[in-house]
């Protein structure tokens, strides 16, 4: 099985990445630390807390990280997750431990990642690269051991794909869903971002799930009804059948998601589910899609004024991608991905969850 630590800020993207990473059968789950980003700190920390709960993993450790960027004060996504970061969800467990942590989260990850054979883990970040950025900083040791960094984060336009991007209601097409350019978690810790994208050693280990992508995989009416009463979409869904409690809690956070999209972008089509594609890029890599093995450089704006509206003009946080040759160490940005192969995965997990 593959070693996985996963870093989030779970709202209610992040909680499918929870399930994948707790229940699919390639991941060997090592710990997960929180970060600041979709809400504050102590309620990411909870929610993922919480979640874990649902799955039936609260062996999985939870180790509160960075409540704020490197060199600015955080920004939340209240519009997008509510204050709570998952706002909408009734059906959420209460943690049944108090969060004890043993050791500081740079430790905990430290040890649990040195402690794999060379080049073996992956490290999959579905928040801002706040905790990410300082583990390197602090333990460069680490990235010896990790075979892949997964990111999901980064909006890179149109120019891969003809998919529509986010909009905003009022606006024209843009690149970004936090301002016109930036996507959220990249704006967050623009400092942060750029450190790991021009990392040396990690930039080529490094896969970026950007908005053009994940804006592809949307949990429409088929594909939340066949999650919920466990069923492929393309066959008959029997709807008298009963759900199980933690499919009913997967169908409401994503029920939650799906009014924000159409009320704050107008995607009505149903919500892009973006921080599980970026656990299924470290398991599954195969899904996804590149032309000729192409590889990217990826520089961050970090020029311009931080600030907690999500209008603000101006290109920090912006992700400027351009292709490198082979050999020139770049990341990997896929251009598509199997949506199939994908919500089978989700299928199984929930399966397996289920089961425990
Ligand atoms: C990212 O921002 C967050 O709101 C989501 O959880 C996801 O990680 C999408 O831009
Ligand atoms: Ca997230």
């Amino acid at each position: 099985r593959i070693p996985l630590w996963l870093d989030c800020d779970t709202g209610h993207d992040d909680a499918y990445a929870l399930l994948l990473s707790a229940h699919d059968p390639r991941a060997e789950l090592l710990g997960v630390s929180t970060v600041h980003g979709n809400a504050a700190l102590d309620q990411t920390t909870f929610n993922t807390r919480a979640i874990l709960e649902a799955l039936g993993r609260r062996d999985v450790k939870v180790y509160p990280g960075a409540a704020k960027p490197i060199v600015r004060d955080a920004v939340h996504a209240a519009d997008i997750h509510g204050e709570s970061g998952l706002d909408g969800v009734t059906l959420l467990p209460q943690p049944v431990e108090p969060a004890v942590a043993d050791v500081d989260y740079l430790e905990a990850m430290h040890r649990a990642l040195i402690a794999t054979p060379p080049n073996t883990a992956w490290l999959v970040s579905t928040g801002t690269l706040t905790n990410i950025g300082l583990l390197f900083q602090k333990h460069p040791d680490v990235a010896r051991h990790i075979k892949g960094l997964s990111i999901m984060g980064g909006a890179v336009g149109n120019r891969f794909t003809d998919a529509p991007m986010g909009k905003v209601k009022g606006e024209g097409e843009r690149f970004g869903n936090w301002t016109a350019y930036a996507e959220f978690n990249i704006y967050c810790d623009p400092e942060a971002s750029r450190f790991i994208f021009s990392h040396p050693v990690l930039r080529p280990k490094t896969t970026l799930i950007p908005l053009d992508l994940s804006h592809q995989v949307l949990g429409t009416q088929a594909v939340r009804r066949s999650l919920l009463y466990g069923q492929r979409a393309e066959f008959d869904v029997d709807t008298t059948r009963l759900p199980s409690a933690l499919r009913a809690l997967f169908a409401q956070i994503m029920a939650f998601f799906a009014g924000t999209y159409a009320e704050v972008f107008s995607i009505t089509e149903g919500p892009p589910l973006h921080d599980p594609l970026a656990v299924a890029a470290a398991l599954y890599p195969d899904i996804f899609d590149d032309r000729d093995g192409e590889r990217f450089r990826v520089d961050i704006v970090t020029e311009g004024v931080h600030s907690l509206h999500q209008s603000e003009v101006g290109e920090l946080g912006r992700t400027k991608v351009s292709a490198l040759q082979p050999g020139e160490g770049g990341c990997r940005i896929p251009r598509g991905v199997d949506r199939d192969k994908f919500w089978g995965l989700a299928e199984d997990a929930l399966k397996r969850a289920d089961a425990v």
